[in-house]
């Protein structure tokens, strides 16, 4: 990335220490989730892939929580005692800054901002030492408004509540985000008050102050507005939910994919998806890989998971954590679990549970099953309600199922138990031991007919 071409360090500071009042919630605003990571999470990815020297993230408001979250980082927590606005927030953490460097400064409540943004907005410190990244909004409310001079040069920001009534027809805001020279921003945010109406030192006045200083100050307009959307209540938060939704779903369509109805697919984390793979309605996919020519039903939830090419998965399946190969098909109603491995052409059917199983190729599961801590083997039929009983209410146990075996329906597995290749059990059969190759075992009762059975009858009710 060209901003650490540049010879000076470049420091990044994200302020995360507001208490978020807007969101009416007990979790601090930056752990609120875009795509199920929080908004934090987001903005630390798009600082790391500049490389800074140090980065810095100012925390105040349930500190605590907030560092836990994200305890495997390798970051500065900088602690802001008070919450007295956004330029006192950036000074707590200029002690821990090179003085010859540059500083960005990102605010954590802005989580859809794209690296390449931040890299051209760093670069413009080699000729400037105020950066600040603005964009123009249909609906400006709430925001800092950009201050321009006659000849077109930003001379300030003003906070919506401070500014007068021309002021708050600019449609031009403040991102939030700016960069910086250290040694020029500690003097600036050495001289700002708190004189205004929400008596908060301002992070915005530096630029006043810049200004009034003879000082050259840089704008960068992003092209499109909603990449600095900024969440301040959970009506904003499902706002920016569904602007990033609408990207990685069309980056998905562009790529080939076909989404039955992009406001009805959501991604989260990591996702690719092979071409032709088509998904129907109200699907969830997360941190999965799905091959080419993959059927997804509508209502389904996938995680965690690899599906290879050629799978089908009916309507409202759910898998989580499970392999599935080559032209698998699964549900509708099926829910994988966990440890689940699905070999090529496994079929499970409607109503079938699986956790740690690994069926083989050819193997099924067709109705209303339950198989967990198994091994199946290849071509075997499991019948319609067919349970392996795997745990005595404090240990869990393996059934071991060969080739070709045959599960009639309605039968329990006591395990542990193995069942040998080729073998036959009889249906309605509790099976605790072992069954031996191409053996049949039947464990029900014999069938008794007894004949002209009369059936009790009722006592008439006297009158
Ligand atoms: C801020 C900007 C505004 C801009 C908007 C863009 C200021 C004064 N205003 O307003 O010009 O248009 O962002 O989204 O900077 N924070 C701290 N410590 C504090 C106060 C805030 O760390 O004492 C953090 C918050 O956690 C948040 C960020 O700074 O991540 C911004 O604070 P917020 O209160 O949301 O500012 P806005 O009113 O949105
Ligand atoms: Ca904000």
């Amino acid at each position: 990335m060209s901003s650490s071409e540049l010879s000076t360090e470049l420091h990044i500071v994200i302020l995360a220490a507001g208490k978020g009042s807007r969101m009416h919630s007990s979790l601090p605003k930056v752990l609120h989730c875009i795509a199920g990571k929080p908004l934090l999470g987001h903005v630390i990815d798009a600082a790391s892939k500049l490389n800074p020297n140090k980065l810095h993230i100012v925390v105040g408001h349930g500190k605590q929580q907030v560092m836990a979250a994200f305890s495997e980082m390798d970051v500065n927590w900088v602690e802001q005692t008070q919450q007295l606005g956004t330029g006192d927030a950036v000074k707590q953490a200029l002690p821990f800054i090179t003085a010859d460097s540059n500083v960005l400064m990102l605010t954590a409540d802005v989580p859809l901002i794209q690296s390449d943004t931040l890299a051209q907005l760093c670069d413009s410190m080699a000729s400037f030492p105020l950066a600040l990244l603005t964009a123009i909004m249909p609906d400006p409310t709430g925001l800092g408004r950009i201050i321009r001079d006659t000849s077109e040069s930003a001379i300030g920001i003003v906070e919506q509540k401070d500014a007068n009534e021309s002021q708050q027809k600019i449609q031009e805001i403040n991102s939030g985000i700016m960069c910086a020279r250290t040694t020029e921003l500690t003097k600036w945010l050495n001289n700002i008050d708190n004189q205004n109406a929400q008596q908060e030192y301002y992070l915005t006045d530096i630029v006043g102050l810049a200004h009034a200083q003879g000082c050259l100050i840089n704008t960068q307009t992003v092209n499109n507005h909603s990449e600095v959307e900024g969440i301040n209540s959970r009506t904003q938060l499902a706002r920016v939910e569904r602007l990033y939704q609408r990207v990685k779903v069309e980056a998905l369509m562009e790529s080939g994919v076909t989404v039955l109805d992009p406001s009805r697919l959501d991604i989260r984390g990591e996702v690719s998806i092979g071409k032709d793979t088509s998904i129907d309605i109200n699907c969830i996919i997360e941190q999965s890989t799905i091959g080419e020519d993959v059927s997804i039903g509508p209502n389904c939830v996938i995680s965690e998971s690899h599906i290879a090419a050629g799978v089908t998965i009916h309507a409202n399946t759910v898998i989580e954590s499970a392999r599935l190969a080559e032209n698998v098909s699964v549900g509708p109603f099926a829910r994988l679990r966990p440890g689940t491995e699905l070999s090529r052409g496994v079929k499970i059917g409607n109503f079938v549970e699986t956790k740690n199983a690994k069926l083989a190729e050819g193997a099924k599961a067709n109705h209303l099953s339950y198989v967990g801590d198994s091994t199946v083997g290849k071509n075997t039929n499991i019948g319609a309600g067919v349970i392996t009983c795997n745990y005595d209410g404090a240990n869990k146990y393996q059934t071991i199922i060969g080739d070709n075996v045959f599960v009639g329906s309605d039968s329990q597995l006591i395990a542990p138990v193995e069942i040998a290749d080729g073998a036959t059990i009889g249906a309605g059969s509790t099976i605790t031991n072992k069954v031996e190759k191409n053996q049949l075992a039947v464990s029900r009762g014999r069938q008794k007919q007894i004949d002209n059975w009369q059936r009790p009858i009722k006592n008439k009710p006297n009158k």
